[in-house]
């Protein structure tokens, strides 16, 4: 049932960015930077999505978005629906977008399986494994963070279940802790949704995986499927939904009459620290910003005192 990673993915630890190591604050630099994306939709041949949305040029944007960030990640997690139909080809086309932009930041890349996708063919495509029905799952270390992937999916369905094969796995993997906890990643969050459509393809009986995962080293749960970006807790762990690449769900309307739109895209940044999880939403947008803040402009403060940052940056002028 169970997969092991991609070859060179146990153990990645990639750092952070130079930036992420001016510590101004409180607290130390993160120990891990994730990238979270989620719900790619890819389909053979680009045709459009819904005939609406073309998935491979909004992933393009997100992954120049991506490394615009300029930083190192110790992965990049794709939460699931990583191609609409499960085709082969549409598998092979996000593999050829993705692997040199992970070759590039040197980190590994975590697929997920969505509801959207077909096991056979993503292990076959993405994995390079036997096409099989198995669960697709894995086990990471990230420089001591344990990063387990979990199979929500249910074949020739699109809400979500875990099986008591794979509960009783993730039972066992927990069972001793990690040295800087784990995080989960898998695709139907376990959260509510206050539009009905996804009530009604939720992940079911999740009461099951509470008891797994209760008085375990679990800090958090990395998810997708909604297509807006979302947060809570579930058994008191918090749930972090990023949304689509592809397209997002209008949020700006009744609960009964969301819908997609071609707007709204982003990703997460998801700083791990030793006592807190962060997971920043990075708009895919091109907008124009000021530029009164760089480097130069860091490396300035960095060369004062505290008190004298304070001076420069927090002090209100006197009226
Ligand atoms: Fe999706
Ligand atoms: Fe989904």
């Amino acid at each position: 049932m169970v997969t092991t990673p991609p070859p060179g993915a146990a153990g990645a630890s990639g750092g952070v960015g130079p930036a992420a190591s001016v510590q101004f604050g409180q607290y130390p630099p993160a120990r891990q930077t994730i990238l979270h994306l989620s719900d790619t939709h890819l389909l053979a041949g680009n045709v459009p999505l819904g005939g609406r949305y073309d998935t491979a040029a909004n992933l393009r944007r997100t992954l120049v978005a991506v490394e615009r960030l300029g930083i190192r990640p110790d992965a990049i997690v794709f939460t699931g629906d990583l191609t609409d139909l499960g085709e082969p080809a549409a598998y092979r086309a996000l593999r050829a977008e993705i692997d040199p932009v992970a070759r590039r930041l040197g980190a590994p890349v975590i697929w997920v399986a969505g509801n959207h996708d077909e096991r056979p063919a993503m292990r076959r495509e993405l994995l390079d494994r036997d096409p099989t029905e198995e669960p697709v799952t894995g086990v990471w270390d990230l420089g001591g963070l344990r990063l387990i992937a979990l199979d929500t999916t249910v074949p020739g369905w699109h809400h979500g279940d875990l099986d008591d094969e794979q509960l009783a796995w993730l039972g066992a993997e927990l069972a001793s802790p990690a040295p800087h906890g784990t995080l989960l990643a898998m695709h139907h969050p376990p959260l509510p949704s206050h539009i009905p459509l996804f009530d009604i393809l939720e992940l079911r009986d999740q009461s099951r995986l509470a008891r797994v995962i209760a008085g375990t080293d679990v800090r958090g749960i990395l998810a997708g499927h909604l297509h807006y970006s979302t947060s809570g807790t579930f058994a008191g762990i918090p749930v972090s939904v990023a949304a689509a690449t592809c397209y997002t769900m209008d949020l700006a309307r009744p609960a009964a009459e969301v819908n997609g739109m071609d707007a709204g895209q982003s990703f997460h940044l998801v700083h791990v620290y030793d006592d807190t999880i962060t997971h920043a939403v990075v708009p895919v947008v091109d907008a124009e910003t000021g530029e009164y803040f760089s480097a130069a402009w860091v490396e300035r403060m960095a060369a004062l005192t505290p008190a004298e940052r304070l001076e420069a940056f927090s002090r209100k002028p006197k009226r």
